[in-house]
């Protein structure tokens, strides 16, 4: 018998950046983050995981290639993690399939390029990590889930709930106060839109969590950031969100993406995630805005932009930066996680 699952995760973008570990095993962060859930129907991660007593040991494909799953820590932490739940489950119910110490095939695909700093990770992990909740059938709430997601990735635990989406840092050492809070249903604030540019598909150079550890170690602005900017923000950032406030979101939310890149500079040596077009649709946007707030640019750890405006001025943003960039942007609206179908 053969049991499996196959489940999507959408990406998420950051408006309040992660950056930073208090604890690299556990992925503990050093501030708070918020960011917004983009809607499945252009960037997705998709899962499929069999058990099954015939297979002989844990196997995973990534996108077609298959990878080792021992070298990998972190997937083997939300393999160890739901198995002993699911193991728990069994224990206490003898009527349920054995599943805790099958083996089994993981096969995991983007429709995106991975490691673009288009937020692969954080689809993927919470998307490896649902789809193990739903063939264990573990019924736990989309918070404990991302407890889960974000010993895979940070960004990961983020992408369990659709809308507006807070990672509360947490206090405790083992992690248990650390996970996703929905802020906002993705309904709160149907005109918000979200468009990628795309700016280059290659691999990036520093990867987020190196490059993030070399910023903790290094970086004096990276302190500052964290006990006097980051926690006022949040707050002004969920009070913009509640209030649908676009001039005052867009506002942080650019802030804190040039306070992100700032501390990836005052890191040492300084890390360069952003290129020449970044910086020139920087400049595009802040002349777009002299007449009023009307997009916000964000960037993660690459050189591609993603733009939040009011649905309205969309046409008018996208005819500006396919002008100047033809053929480098695409949009996309929000919304949440689905699970496609169970089979047992
Ligand atoms: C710039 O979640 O990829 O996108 O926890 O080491 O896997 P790890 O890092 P990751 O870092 C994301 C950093 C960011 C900002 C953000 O998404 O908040």
């Amino acid at each position: 018998q053969v049991f499996e699952a196959t489940c999507s995760a959408p990406v998420n973008i950051a408006v309040v950046k992660y950056w930073g570990k208090r604890d690299t095993s556990l992925i503990l962060p050093t501030n708070s983050s918020l960011s917004v859930t983009l809607s499945q129907d252009q960037l997705h991660s998709k899962t499929t995981i069999r058990a099954s007593e015939s297979f002989t040991e844990d196997q995973l494909w990534l996108n077609g290639k298959q990878e080792s799953i021992s070298s990998n820590k972190r997937l083997v932490a939300c393999l160890r993690e739901t198995r002993a739940l699911r193991a728990n489950i069994e224990s206490k119910d003898e009527s349920l399939p054995k599943l805790a110490h099958l083996k089994i095939h993981i096969c995991s695909e983007n429709n995106f390029p991975t490691a673009a700093g288009l937020a692969s990770s954080a689809s993927g992990y919470a998307c490896l990590v649902f789809t193990l909740a739903t063939l264990f059938d573990l019924r736990l709430n989309a918070s404990e889930l991302s407890i889960i997601a974000r010993q895979g990735s940070g960004s990961a635990c983020r992408s369990l709930f659709g809308g507006f989406v807070a990672w509360e840092m947490g206090q405790n050492d083992d992690g248990s106060d650390s996970k996703a809070v929905q802020i906002a249903p993705e309904t709160h604030w149907p005109e918000l839109e979200a468009m990628i540019c795309v700016v280059s598909d290659a691999k990036k150079g520093t990867s987020s969590t190196e490059g993030m550890q070399l910023t903790v170690k290094t970086s004096p602005l990276l302190q500052h950031r964290i006990k006097e900017v980051v926690p006022r923000r949040m707050e002004d950032m969920i009070q913009a969100i509640k209030d649908r406030n676009f001039p005052r979101f867009a506002d942080l939310t650019m802030q804190d993406s040039n306070q992100f890149h700032a501390v990836c500079l005052d890191t040492y040596p300084p890390i360069f995630y952003m290129n020449d077009i970044s910086r020139a649709i920087i400049r595009i946007i802040t002349e777009y805005n002299k007449s009023g707030v009307k997009a916000a640019y964000t960037y993660d750890a690459g050189p591609n932009a993603v733009i939040y405006a009011p649905r309205e001025n969309m046409p008018e943003i996208y005819a500006l930066l396919s002008h100047y960039f033809p053929g480098a942007a695409f949009a996309d609206s929000l919304g949440m996680l689905k699970e496609q179908k169970k089979d047992w």
